[in-house]
């Protein structure tokens, strides 16, 4: 049986949705619309992972998983031809989880670098959630049998772990997926879709730090929401150093805030690297800070202005969110019927 492309991927509703999320992300997701077919997610069972103050309790979490389906939509995901839904609407996602736990090993969870920044020195204090976090990771992608993954490059140790999962099951129940019909092995093996200049966008302040919803400075990132002032104010702060900037790329080399401020600048305004290079190199960082904060502006006003359109009214948003459920779950269900078929599970279905 061939497996069709199928693209999944997903946003955490946890608040200070920013740039890296928007250039490494959501503007793949819209890029991918015209050859596949696309799910994308607002996964608010991973939100939840972490302390209840991260993601802002019940109210915030409410909020915030609207404002990134209006995120999506805003950048041009159509929810009409495509799916956007939240995770907690279809239950597929926390079912073949448990099966996962059980496919997955300790070990392979334990070598996971993100849980170990995000726990910190407390381990012992961090949830269970955030442990088995890449497993539901997982199970969010092949409920639907997803072929390709478009994410930032921080998730590619995560989708290792999405691969040997889907290998270990197919190899433990070999037989009776070829028994319902599977013989070249039950799950596809989802691919990362890790493209394009802006894969990683560091901070502002630290060129050696990623740009994350969690860095306690909010100079750190420009987010979706800042208005035209607040992004021009926070890339004239930008950490730089003094030299002015090189005309090649090996003079980016051990000078990491140049290095992401060009990145950005390129991403933004559809170049590559050493085009934006040619155009700036001996400049003074004054000069290129005025352009970066030109292009910056002209690129996320428009979306954040359509997100507050949309937030206006949020029963719209979910409708949108509830007619992505529909359409999600009645691709997963007809999936999660052959898992527990083929692992055993007796049902009437
Ligand atoms: P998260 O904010 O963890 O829910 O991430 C949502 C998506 O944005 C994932 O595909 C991440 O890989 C991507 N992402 C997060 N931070 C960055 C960043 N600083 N640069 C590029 N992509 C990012
Ligand atoms: N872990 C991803 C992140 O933090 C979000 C995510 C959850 C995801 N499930 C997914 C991404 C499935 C791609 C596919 O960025």
């Amino acid at each position: 049986m061939t497996i069709k492309e199928r693209v999944f991927s997903g946003v955490q509703p946890t608040g200070n949705l920013h740039l890296g999320n928007y250039l490494g992300a959501i503007t793949r997701f819209v890029a991918l619309q015209d050859s596949h077919d696309c799910i994308y997610c607002v996964v608010d069972m991973h939100a939840i992972t972490q302390a209840v103050s991260v993601w802002g309790g019940p109210e915030g979490l409410a909020q915030n998983t609207r404002e990134v389906t209006a995120a999506f939509i805003a950048a041009g995901i159509d929810p009409e031809r495509h799916i956007v839904f939240n995770q907690s609407q279809v239950s597929a996602h926390a079912e073949l989880a448990w099966i996962f736990n059980c496919v997955a090993r300790m070990g392979w969870l334990n070598r996971m670098t993100q849980f170990k920044e995000k726990a910190g020195k407390h381990r012992e204090n961090a949830s269970v959630g955030l442990y088995d976090y890449p497993v539901l990771m997982a199970a969010d992608i092949l409920a639907y049998r997803a072929t390709h993954v478009p994410v930032g490059e921080d998730q590619k140790q995560h989708l290792e772990l999405s691969r040997d999962i889907a290998q270990k099951f197919n190899t433990d129940f070999a037989a009776s997926a070829a028994e319902a019909g599977y013989e070249d092995g039950f799950f596809p093996l989802p691919e990362p879709l890790i493209t394009g200049p802006a894969t990683r966008v560091m901070s502002l302040r630290d060129g050696t730090k990623k740009m994350s919803k969690s860095d306690p400075s909010d100079m750190s990132r420009i987010k979706m929401t800042d208005d035209a002032d607040t992004i021009a104010k926070k890339i004239r702060k930008a950490k730089t150093d003094p030299e002015p900037l090189p005309s090649e790329a090996d003079g980016l080399e051990g000078r990491p805030e140049a290095k992401n401020l060009i990145g950005i600048y390129a991403a933004l305004a559809g170049q590559s690297e050493d085009e934006a290079l040619s155009q700036f190199g001996g400049s003074q960082f004054s000069d290129f800070k005025k352009a970066l904060a030109e292009v910056t502006v002209e690129l996320v006003a428009p979306v954040a202005a359509e997100m507050r359109r949309l937030l206006d009214d949020p029963a719209e948003i979910d409708r949108v969110l509830a007619s992505g459920a529909d359409r999600a779950r009645a691709i997963a269900e007809p999936i999660m019927v052959d898992v527990k078929k083929i692992v055993g599970f007796i049902s009437s279905k």
